[in-house]
């Protein structure tokens, strides 16, 4: 008999690390369980995209005034059923919904959660097959009681409490941070179980990847643009010229920069000065997962985390990868002022 190898399952690492939340209930346990319930069920829709009448866009438009695709409507639909049955969350702010959704029923107002997501990231590539993803932010509550508020959710990364991201890609992975490192854990769709595969997540020192959507080259500000060409000069001794890579995913963008190292860009530009990433559930859980993989995450001038939101929907440039990158592209920002 082929002995498999020990795995870990989500809900064993958790339970496991439980003894480091002394304060833990399971409640957190069981919210990122209810996450991994629903990613499983976006996931299984995804795969088949192709042959289910799951394509194409759903005829009408989101807050963004970003025409929504269908998959974007049942990912959102999805993880708030999923959330609001849990109970251990009292209120959402999603990509897709204008207003916060609070969950006033006895059972989920009662939630020391809330969560914000996007439900799919990257939807202009599920056409054509690309990895796309799901991104969220968990903060306890600030209100006291009965369903959640938008202050619940308009907090500044530095209190979130987890944060993560599904990427549906050649495999279907969950990874997030609790604040003690990054875990990445992949489906076994055989047995519908996430298992540890990727232990102790961390940005490699250097990177030699720069990923930017250099069709807006000529909007972008003075800094990056010259950071851009130092990307493109010659000099093997800091690995340069990097190479170019950029999907248009987020999630797959900076995925595959943190296992082989690179950065990440998404500047404002003359048209959006404050980009086009939004802040609450993009931004800043991409920035916590950054950082505790040992990165860094910053808008061109200031840690994203410490950034205080004040509408739902606000955007913000990101810039995040290896804190060697980070810096320099925040040199030649600093040495080229906001022009
Ligand atoms: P979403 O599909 O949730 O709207 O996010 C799309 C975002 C992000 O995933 C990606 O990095 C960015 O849009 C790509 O934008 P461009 O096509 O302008 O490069
Ligand atoms: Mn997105
Ligand atoms: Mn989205």
């Amino acid at each position: 008999m082929v002995q498999r190898s020990k795995i870990t399952t989500l809900t064993e690492f958790i339970i496991q690390r439980q003894s480091e939340y002394p304060h833990a209930k399971g409640a957190l346990t069981r919210l990122l369980n209810d996450i991994a319930t629903a990613a499983k069920i976006v996931n299984r829709e995804i795969n088949a995209a192709g042959l289910v009448d799951i394509l194409g866009t759903a005829g009408r438009e989101n807050v963004q005034g970003e025409t929504q695709k269908k998959l974007d409507v049942f990912a959102n639909e999805t993880f708030i059923t999923a959330l609001k049955g849990g109970g251990e969350c009292c209120a959402i702010a999603s990509e897709e919904n204008e207003r916060v959704i609070n969950f006033s029923n006895e059972f989920s107002s009662l939630g020391k959660y809330v969560v914000a997501m996007d439900p799919l990231d990257g939807s202009s590539n599920i056409e054509s097959n690309v990895s796309i993803g799901t991104i969220f932010s968990i903060y306890r509550r600030v209100s006291e009681a009965g369903g959640g508020t938008q202050e619940d959710l308009l907090q500044a990364g530095l209190n979130l409490t987890a944060a993560g991201y599904v990427i549906y890609g050649s495999s279907t992975m969950l990874v997030f941070t609790t604040g003690k490192g990054v875990n990445g854990f992949t489906l076994d769709p055989s047995v519908g179980i996430f298992c540890l595969s990727h232990p102790d997540m961390r940005f490699p020192e250097e990177g030699k990847i720069y990923s930017i959507n250099e069709g807006n080259y000529i909007y972008f500000p003075q800094g990056v643009k010259r950071y851009i060409k130092y990307c493109q000069e010659n000099d093997p001794e800091t690995f340069r010229p990097y190479t170019s890579r950029y999907i248009g995913s987020l999630v797959a963008d900076f995925h595959r920069n943190l296992i082989r190292g690179g950065i990440f860009l998404y500047p404002g530009t003359t048209k959006q000065p404050q980009g086009k990433l939004r802040l609450l559930y993009e931004c800043a859980p991409i920035a916590f997962i950054a950082e505790q993989a040992g990165g860094k995450a910053s808008d061109g001038h200031k840690r994203i985390m410490e950034i205080e939101p004040e509408t739902l929907h606000q955007r913000s440039p990101l810039f995040t990868g290896p804190r060697a990158m980070v810096d320099k592209l925040e040199s030649f920002m600093k040495q080229c002022g906001n022009k």
